[in-house]
């Protein structure tokens, strides 16, 4: 059973059955104002940040066929009272005749025939404006002359989206509407909690005059609020009430009345939801999104910046899933994670607990890097500004403030203030922009770090480069009984919180992989000193892992407070991780024979049909001091499920090892774009990667959720373009080392670097995995792998592979 098909013409998929076993969503906009919207087309649109700038009220545990946030009714007179008609499906769950959501970049467009009418709603933010869209054209298919009636609604919620929940006594007293008419007769209903009554209004509008309006729930449903959003009883009376609400929970409900519409006759509105501070400027905008060419234009320009953003890397592989997920969804994916970090989706509630993450957005970044580098810088320096000046990082920050926090490290005494990883991520995420763009000029821009005086002011800041040495600092001086770093609260597994004193090879393998990158910067930059006492640093560590970590077949993953071993053959649960295997080969610590003898034990003993698990056995029951881990049930999520985040780390390792073969399977086999015919097993979106699939301890085995925002899209991108096709970028060239499945007779990549394009050939004529045995560059061969940079726009590379 499928749910709807991909159409790569148009670079979208299409849902062609709205009853979606949970909702789809997709993305429009930005932090800056956007959200998202799902496919039956609710919305949750936010301004600068969803828990403290919330606009609209979308409740995700409500029932899938319930109102969320937005919808559109029609109604048509007929001879007593009204039909009412959901063109979404939702509320009224009217039957369809036919169904199609097409999810597109940065815009959904719904199109449906229910009962002789057919409507299409296209839904978007601009490139250039601050406002989401629904162009709204309504079509008669009937055999006769109806009287038509269009009616958009929205229900806002209180900024502080948290409270909207937890108090209903002060909010439901703030919030109020107001009426503006526009000097062209415009209607603009307008929303806002009192205190921000002059500075954060949103509103609703149209490109119509409208016959009535409605900005009261209560009165909208009618009945005392015992009528329903399926058949909401004012849209029976001939005009809405035109009331002004005062407070409670505000709508804007706009009826259009649309007159007669002739049999195959189509009418057009457009609405438009926004925030604004200054109305002069925003009355502006609202008239440029009433002209009908403007909207054309913005949805064109959309649809651009899309394709420029795509263009800059794309593959023709034999394996057409492949090039579906590399050339459209997953760098889209990785934009979306780019944008909202872990803060706001259908299972990421934005509520208030969780911001911007450190760790999270350092590995975001990196999914971007090929394709809009210069859009990562300010979300670095912001990410350094939450970096302490002993080198370690707060957990998450908001961005509307800057306000950072520990997370939930806060929280308990015995163990460690700090997560261990957060501050070493970055490291990567710097030199992979170094790498991308040449600009060494960034690691001397100053950055605060977070410590303030009373007044705010940031106590002392660094160079970029000098909070890079800061990290690596802080991980030094913070090493157990092993010679381990410690675990600090977690490490990246967030839900292993284990007393302080345990010692984590994750951080082991982690700060090893950022001194591998720094010694390579500065050995660029000419410093030899520097690299020498990396390296020194590096093989301390390397000795401390290979000396107490291997467990025979696998290297354990931590040492606990006392010192004891998980991730081991001597414990009944929890037996091996697969993080402790992959990051060891990424790290360069695992020593010969072991690097694939683990390796061998992550597919023996952890990998399914759907994706390698996390680690095995899950365990049976909660232990308080493994804490979150042991909150699952065996087989879901951390708790030995398939987390899809670890899954590409394995991909990355097992091509530093030359298996192009297995880094294949492992990439096909969680490739959502090949689920679509399995989705009353998956369940979420075939278009992204889901953070989790319940793994085959769980009997729902294969089931996903928590799809969209997830470190998966950024590292699967990673895998996909920089190892497994190995096209990836190096101080000073691009080098060119592919390790893929035999069987391929090559591919080809269209990358752009530094502004230039490379256009790349590869043939595999001896059918191996690795090796680049020819490399001609504008017809002129080259010694080695690396394409060395040029002053040249076009670039033609031939590369053959072999030994
Ligand atoms: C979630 C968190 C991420 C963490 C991972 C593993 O995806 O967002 O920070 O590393 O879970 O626990």
């Amino acid at each position: 059973m499928n749910y709807g098909y991909f159409d790569n013409e148009q670079m979208e998929y299409v849902v062609t059955n709205p009853k979606t076993p949970v909702k789809w969503i997709n993305y429009v906009g930005g932090l800056d104002f956007g959200g998202f919207i799902d496919h039956t087309g609710g919305s949750l649109i936010c301004k600068g940040d969803p828990a403290l700038n919330r606009i609209v009220k979308y409740i995700p545990q409500l029932p899938s066929s319930e109102f969320k946030g937005e919808t559109l009714y029609l109604r048509i007179r007929k001879e007593n009272g009204y039909e009412i008609i959901s063109p979404f499906f939702t509320p009224t769950l009217t039957p369809y005749e036919s169904y199609k959501c097409r999810v597109g970049n940065g815009y959904n467009i719904i199109k449906s025939v229910i009962d002789g009418i057919e409507t299409e709603v296209k839904i978007f933010i601009p490139v250039d404006a601050q406002v989401e869209i629904r162009d709204i054209k309504v079509t008669n298919l009937r055999d006769e002359t109806v009287e038509l009636d269009i009616i958009p609604l929205v229900e806002y919620t209180h900024f502080d989206a948290m409270k909207q929940f937890n108090n209903a006594d002060w909010v439901p007293q703030t919030m109020q509407s107001e009426l503006l008419k526009t000097e062209d007769g415009f209607t603009v209903l307008k929303q806002f909690a009192f205190m921000k009554k002059d500075e954060e209004v949103n509103y609703f509008t149209s490109n119509r005059a409208i016959d009535s309006f409605e900005t009261d729930r209560r009165n909208f449903l009618g009945d005392n609020g015992y009528g329903t959003y399926i058949n909401p009883l004012s849209l029976q009376n001939e005009s809405l009430d035109n009331y002004v609400a005062l407070r409670e929970d505000n709508i804007a409900a706009a009826l259009h009345k649309m007159g007669a519409v002739a049999k195959g006759e189509s009418v057009r509105v457009i609405t438009q939801l926004g925030q604004y501070s200054e109305l002069e400027d925003e009355l502006k905008q609202m008239a440029r999104f009433r002209i009908t060419s403007e909207v054309d234009q913005a949805f064109v320009d959309l649809a651009e910046s899309f394709k420029g953003y795509f263009s800059k890397y794309q593959v023709t592989t034999p394996d057409e899933d492949t090039n579906t997920l590399i050339n459209i969804h997953n760098p889209k994916q990785c934009l979306a994670t780019k944008n909202w970090s872990r803060f706001l989706s259908l299972y990421q509630l934005g509520l208030g607990a969780r911001g911007i993450g450190f760790r999270d957005t350092s590995q975001d970044l990196i999914g971007v890097m090929g394709l809009c580098p210069e859009e990562t810088t300010d979300m670095m320096k912001k990410l350094l500004s939450t970096q302490r000046s002993n080198g370690s990082a707060m957990h998450q920050f908001f961005p509307l403030t800057m306000e950072a926090t520990n997370g939930d490290s806060a929280e308990m005494e015995d163990r460690h203030d700090y997560y261990g990883d957060d501050h070493l991520w970055i490291i990567q995420t710097i030199c992979a922009y170094v790498k991308e763009t040449g600009n060494i000029d960034f690691l001397s821009e100053e950055v605060p770090y977070y410590e303030k005086d009373h007044d705010g002011q940031p106590l002392n800041s660094d160079t970029i480069l000098n909070h890079m040495k800061k990290a690596i600092e802080f991980t030094e001086s913070q090493t157990g009984q092993h010679g381990l770093p410690y675990l600090g609260f977690a490490d990246w597994n967030d839900t292993v919180n284990l007393p302080i004193g345990a010692e984590s090879i994750f951080n082991a393998n982690l700060y090893g992989k950022a001194l591998i990158e720094l010694m390579s910067l500065f050995n660029y930059l000419g410093d030899q000193e520097q690299v020498l006492t990396y390296q020194a640093k590096y093989d301390k560590m390397k000795k401390a892992v290979n000396d107490t970590c291997w467990d025979g077949d696998w290297f354990v993953r931590y040492f606990d407070h006392q010192g004891e071993k998980i991730g081991s053959k001597v414990n009944p649960e929890g037996k091996i991780y697969t993080n402790a295997q992959s990051w060891t080969v990424i790290s360069g610590f695992a020593d010969g024979d072991r690097q694939s003898t683990a390796l061998e034990s992550v597919y023996e003993y952890l990998n399914t049909k759907n994706g390698i698990k996390l680690s095995f056995p899950g365990y049976n029951g909660y232990d308080p001091v493994k804490g979150g881990v042991s909150t699952y049930p065996p087989g879901a999520k951390e708790n030995g499920g398939i987390f899809l985040h670890s899954n590409p780390w394995v991909m990355i390792a097992e091509t530093m090892v030359g298996n192009g073969d297995r880094a294949f399977e492992y990439y096909s086999q969680i490739n959502p774009i090949s689920k679509n015919d399995k989705i009353d097993e998956f369940e979420v979106e075939p278009y992204v990667f889901p953070q989790n699939i319940l793994g085959n301890e769980h009997p729902q085995f294969g089931l996903g959720r928590n799809s969209w925002l997830s470190g998966t899209a950024s590292w699967v991108y990673t895998a996909g373009t920089k190892y497994i096709l190995g096209i990836r970028p190096d101080y000073d060239g691009l080098i060119v080392d592919p390790c893929i499945p035999v069987k391929w007779d090559g591919f080809e990549v269209k990358r752009e670097l530094r502004g230039k394009v490379y256009d790349i050939k590869i043939t595999n004529p001896d059918h191996v995995s690795q090796g680049v045995k020819q490399l001609l560059v504008d017809g002129v061969e080259i010694e080695g792998n690396k394409i060395p940079l040029t002053n040249k726009d076009y670039i033609v590379v031939e590369v053959v592979m072999g030994k």
